[in-house]
């Protein structure tokens, strides 16, 4: 599900940056194209759409609630979806079935973007806050969000907070409590390449450490964690590396579960529509 997001942090970021340095340096490589299953229809119209077209087609087995029904033995689509974890996941039981049960494809004539659209119509039951009961509570994350917690040294919400990591002023709408939670606890499980960051050992042994911003063959720059940039010629440096795990240290340590299930319900608000 996080692949639906990265053009939401790309452009974020693309923001925060600008905002940052006043410099319009940014002209990075395009990282998006190696998840190539991006659910392009994800919109709220294509959500309504999706849902209407789950009315006709699907919720005679899955119930109009999508809450599933006993006579069918259709599941209950607005939990987890147990037999798939991302959207591209979901967009293959819809296209293909579920072989040797009553969960048949839909017509082969069905177009792409139909089915993306009940993929994102089922993503927003997933994450409906009327489907779901948080232990935590909302005030207490808030809190712990800027005291104990200090996430606000690298996050933004509503334009407070700073810009190490992403802005989750709407984290609410792009994850749900379960991706919040591993967020907090094991955050190298899915980093988003935006993410990244360069270690580069130059010839005098120092390290320096950042985002990556622009790489091309002869040359590389990085962002530190002070906003400081960095230029270097690649044939000038002893050797650099890219690290794929995540900046975000893991809470378990720090924060107790009850706090942990606090920040989740207080992110988990975070949306438009309050
Ligand atoms: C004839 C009844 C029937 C219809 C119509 C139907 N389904 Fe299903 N669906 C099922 C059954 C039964 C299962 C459970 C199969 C299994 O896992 O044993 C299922 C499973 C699923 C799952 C996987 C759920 C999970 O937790 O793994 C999804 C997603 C799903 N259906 C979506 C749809 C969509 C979208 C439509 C409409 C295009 C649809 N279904 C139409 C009967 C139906
Ligand atoms: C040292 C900086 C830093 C601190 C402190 C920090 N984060 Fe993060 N956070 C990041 C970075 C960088 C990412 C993006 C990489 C990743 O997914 O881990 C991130 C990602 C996240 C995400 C996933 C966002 C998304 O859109 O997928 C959540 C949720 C999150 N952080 C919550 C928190 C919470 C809650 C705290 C405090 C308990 C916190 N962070 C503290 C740097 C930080």
């Amino acid at each position: 599900m996080r692949q639906t997001y990265l053009f939401y942090w790309k452009a974020n970021l693309l923001t925060g940056i600008l905002l940052a340095l006043g410099l319009g340096l940014l002209n990075q490589p395009a990282v998006a194209q190696e998840h190539e299953e991006i659910n392009l229809y994800n919109t709220a119209v294509d959500v309504r759409v999706g849902g209407r077209y789950f009315q006709r087609q699907c919720s005679r087995c899955h119930g109009a609630d999508a809450k599933g029904t006993d006579e069918t033995g259709a599941p209950d689509l607005t939990g987890t979806i147990s037999r798939a974890s991302t959207d591209f996941g979901i967009y293959n039981i819809i296209r293909k079935g579920i072989q040797g049960t009553a969960m048949l494809p839909v017509p082969a004539d069905t177009p792409d973007p139909k089915v993306w659209q009940l993929v994102a119509y089922i993503n927003s039951l997933r994450i409906n806050p009327a489907n779901i009961d948080l232990t935590g509570s909302p005030d207490a994350g808030q809190s712990l969000f800027t005291s104990k917690g200090s996430c606000s040294d690298c996050h933004m919400i509503g334009g407070t907070g700073g810009r190490r990591g992403p802005d989750l002023s709407l984290v609410g709408q792009r994850l749900d409590p379960d991706e919040l939670k591993i967020a907090m606890t094991n955050p190298d499980e899915l980093v988003d390449p935006r993410w990244w960051t360069m270690r580069i050992t130059q010839k005098n042994g120092s390290v320096v450490e950042g985002l990556r911003m622009e790489e091309d063959t002869f040359s590389l720059r990085v962002i530190d964690e002070n906003a400081d940039l960095w230029s270097f010629r690649k044939n000038e440096i002893q050797s650099y590396e890219r690290v794929e795990t995540s900046t975000m240290p893991s809470y378990t340590q720090t924060l107790t579960e009850g706090e942990i299930d606090d920040l989740v319900a207080y992110l988990f608000s975070l949306r438009k529509d309050n």
